[in-house]
């Protein structure tokens, strides 16, 4: 069943119920300023830092659901209701919601009354426009009340949700003829306030949440809205929200819009006040003053919309294939730019009051956007190095509004130095900017051990090399790319962390995943080595990747496919002698991206046998058999019902991985069908089973041992996304990034006829023609560029604004 439908000469998503099976969500904002709104107008927004600058309270898990975020009640002829439809739930005669990039739109009509609610982050701006136009559709007159109400959140997220005693005394606002300005904790030691501003003046307002609200109230039934309107409220303490009141009178076919804005205001120290405890208004005054009028707004929307179609004209696809089209050219890369943002801090399944930025996340997100904004990619890469700890290893997670690593969780992820290989050599693929391996960058945060980039990559190389087990394959540590295989933990007691109890140190267990993204990724690093001409480094690295790939076609072989680790007494995880887990996805998807075992036969029989015990309808499941008990020496992934998360549920992340791999060996049907299972679009009309955003990936869904098998949950955070855009663009349309030039080298379904990619690339415009007449799946016949034969694959690059002409010849 479908809730709504794609437009994609739009680029939106119009979803025409309110009664979506869970929220659909949006972000709005792609630089500082964020707010994430479903398609009821819940959500909330904030200022860099999910957790430490929330700027409007959001209650999660709560009943009913999604009740708090930006609201407009409307009132006329003794009827309230929301433009939105929540938090009051009064049926309304239409209603629609459109996702756009960067925008959502809601419009609804009601009693003769058509109401839109617009909502965007202006480009360059800290703060949230909403638009408003109410319209007399009827042929009488019509007196219609219009209220606005958002909650504000008191900073720190995590405080605000616990810190009772103190903060029901703290909340303090002050009030200006169009403006609610929330300046709690600006009398001591902060900077900054928040405000709700209306380019008209309101004919009444609240700023206390037991006036607008009451006490025994509820959002869906505000005592302000139900009464007899807004009373001029003033908070002290307790809860201070932006509520205002328009009182309208419409003749029919009349027209009125009001603008708002949620802005976010900084002052430096010595600018923070006017006049005793009056704060200073002049920079909050001077962005209103830039929104205040239609024309204004209509620009910055216009704005906005340049901006996507330029970042999207970067890599365009046409091709037969809708559900392709619209997820490469459109919601994929949309999803990257969400995740490169916002790593897993903020969505409806991430409070934003838990992780930071993750250094694994970060460093996979780049993947799927470093072709969007590669400076911002760059700096990325910058912070994330500067986390890294002097011996190579790394902090897990760091907050986006400090940059400083997250004591809590530490260090101890093994995986975490190589894939910062991974994203380095994924800008300079994409760039050509060696520049990048000069940077001196912190080790620890502490700038007086920096030193260039390329020695902290180094360092990540050989925090590898010199952390290896008895079977010489990498020590595990707390966990690999699965946070849930913690080898070392042995957690017996509720409520501890699964990676942070035990030691890190685990002497004995060892991962194969980590031995196959070496081989990958330090051959990535060699290759780097080599092209700096540091040729005895590079001969040195290549030998230790050759010696890798050896051990794990020995100690990490179990004869149909390859074993997943070793645990802290040497016995093998996933192979044929456990019990439960005897096959897992990751080292499979790993190892035969990094070309393990392709000219000895592994690899071939490792995609079998993926195909034979992971596959679903709805996508490849993690592990088989599920684990139906909880394992000591196994740890949290054995803690989850069978069929959910990483216990046997279908990772999306993962998925991909078999996508490459499978184009590794030539299988560009097979390749096809894996990425097809969890594309959104084809889901779309599974919607009710399905429950997620038709038009993102969700991190996860239901494997075949669980009760609700294909149901999906954790939308839009999810390293899914940049994997997927990997490897649709790369390993099935074949668009690859080298460090010598754009290689083009597709592995297709035999049934398609060919396609057409519109690529930048290091400031040149490659505009690639693949004519697969031939029904191949792989293989790439002849080539030209600019109608000239080339021998090989890869074009070297073209002088930046050229635009070069490239068609290829499969078969
Ligand atoms: C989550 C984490 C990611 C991890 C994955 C598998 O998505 O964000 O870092 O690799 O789970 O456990
Ligand atoms: C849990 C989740 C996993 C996630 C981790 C982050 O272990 O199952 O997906 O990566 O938390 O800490």
């Amino acid at each position: 069943m479908k809730f709504g439908y794609f437009d994609d000469k739009k680029r939106e998503y119009i979803i025409k119920t309110p009664k979506t099976p869970l929220p659909w969500i949006n972000y709005l904002g792609s630089e500082d300023f964020f707010t994430l709104v479903s398609n009821t107008a819940g959500g909330y927004s904030f200022y860099k830092d999910a957790r430490l600058r929330r700027i409007t309270r959001y209650r999660y898990n709560a009943s009913p659901l999604d009740q708090d975020g930006f609201h407009i009640y409307l009132k006329a002829a003794g009827e309230v209701w929301n433009i939105a439809w929540q938090p009051v739930q009064t049926d309304v005669n239409s209603y629609c919601c459109r996702h756009g990039l960067g925008y959502t739109v809601f419009e609804s009509e009601k009693k003769g009354i058509l109401a839109t609610q617009e909502m965007l982050v202006p480009r360059g701006e800290a703060c949230l426009l909403c638009r408003i136009t109410v319209a007399n559709v009827g042929e009488e007159k019509k007196k219609v009340d219009v209220f606005p109400y958002t909650e504000f959140c008191l900073w720190d997220a995590m405080d605000d949700a616990s810190n009772f005693q103190r903060n029901f005394s703290t909340g303090e606002v002050e009030v200006t003829a169009d403006t609610i300005y929330h300046k709690t904790e600006y009398r001591e030691r902060r900077d900054h306030y928040a405000f709700l501003w209306a380019n008209r003046t309101p004919d009444a307002f609240d700023t206390a949440r037991d006036a607008f609200i009451g006490i025994y109230g509820s959002p869906a039934k505000p005592a302000a809205v139900f009464g007899s309107g807004c009373t001029g409220s003033i908070a002290h303490g307790w809860a201070p929200v932006g509520a205002m009141q328009f009182s309208l009178d419409l003749l029919p076919g009349q027209t009125e819009s009001i603008i708002l804005m949620l802005g976010y205001i900084e002052n430096p120290e010595d600018e923070k006040w006017e006049s005793s405890g009056v704060i200073n208004k002049e920079r909050a005054v001077a962005m209103q003053q830039r929104y205040d009028s239609d024309k204004k707004f209509f620009a910055a929307r216009e704005e906005l919309a340049d901006f996507w179609s330029s970042l999207l004209s970067n890599f365009t696809l046409s091709c037969e294939d809708e559900h392709v089209s619209r997820m490469v050219n459109i919601w994929n890369q949309y999803q990257c730019m969400v995740t490169f943002n916002m790593s897993r801090s903020a969505s409806y399944f991430e409070s934003g009051m838990g992780r930071g930025m993750g250094f694994r996340d970060s460093c996979q997100d780049l993947l799927g956007f470093v072709h969007m904004i590669p400076e911002r990619a760059r700096e990325r890469i910058l912070d994330i190095a500067a986390t890294q700890f002097p011996d190579g290893s790394a902090y897990h997670q760091y907050q986006p509004l400090t940059k400083k690593g997250n004591m809590a969780v530490g260090s101890g992820f093994n995986d975490d130095p190589l894939w910062l290989i991974a994203g380095t050599d994924a800008y300079i693929r994409e760039t050509g900017d060696y520049s990048i391996l000069d940077e001196q960058v912190a080790f620890d945060c502490d700038a007086s051990l920096a030193q260039p980039l390329m020695e902290h990559l180094r360092r990540s190389f050989n925090y590898t090399v010199e952390h290896l087990g008895p079977h010489q394959l990498p020590l595990i540590g707390r966990a690999d790319w699965n946070d849930c295989l913690n080898l070392n933990c042995f957690s017996e007691h509720p409520g501890e962390s699964f990676q942070v109890t035990g030691p890190s140190e685990g002497p004995v267990a060892e991962s194969v995943f980590i031995a196959g993204m070496f081989v990958k990724y330090g051959r990535a690093y060699a290759e780097l080595c080599s092209h700096l001409g540091l040729i005895e480094e590079a001969e040195a690295s290549l030998a230790h990747v050759e010696k890798m790939e050896k051990t794990v076609l020995d100690a990490g072989w179990d004869g149909e496919w390859f074993r997943r680790a070793y645990d802290a007494f040497g016995q093998p995880v996933g192979s044929k002698e456990c019990e439960e887990g005897k096959i897992f996805i990751e080292p499979q998807g790993m190892c035969v991206m990094a070309g393990i075992g392709k000219e000895s036969g592994e690899a071939e029989k490792a995609m079998q046998s993926v195909k034979e015990h992971l596959d679903t309808r709805y996508g490849i499941v993690l592990l088989q058999p599920a684990y139906t008990n909880y394992y000591l020496n196994l740890g949290e992934i054995s803690s989850y019902p069978p069929g959910y998360k990483e216990n046997a549920g279908i990772f999306c992340h993962n998925n991909p991985w078999i996508v490459c791999a499978e184009a590794v060996l030539g299988h560009g049907n097979r390749a096809f069908e894996v990425y097809r299972r969890t594309c959104p679009s084809y889901l779309e009309d599974i919607s009710e089973i399905h429950r997620t955003e038709p038009y993102v990936y969700p991190q996860m869904i239901a494997g075949k041992d669980a009760p609700t098998h294909g149901e999906a949950k954790n939308s839009w955070l999810t390293g899914t996304a940049a994997w997927t855009l990997l490897s649709i663009t790369q390993a099935i349309l074949g668009v690859v990034p080298t460090l010598d030039g754009l290689k083009i080298d597709p592995c297709l379904p035999s049934d398609w006829k060919g396609f057409a990619v519109s690529r930048r690339y290091r400031g040149a415009v490659y505009n690639i023609t693949v004519d697969n007449a031939a029904g191949a799946e792989y293989g790439v016949k002849e080539l030209f560029v600019n109608g000239q034969p080339l021998a090989g694959n890869v074009i070297p690059p073209a002088p930046a604004g050229e635009t070069v002409e490239v068609k290829v010849i499969m078969g």
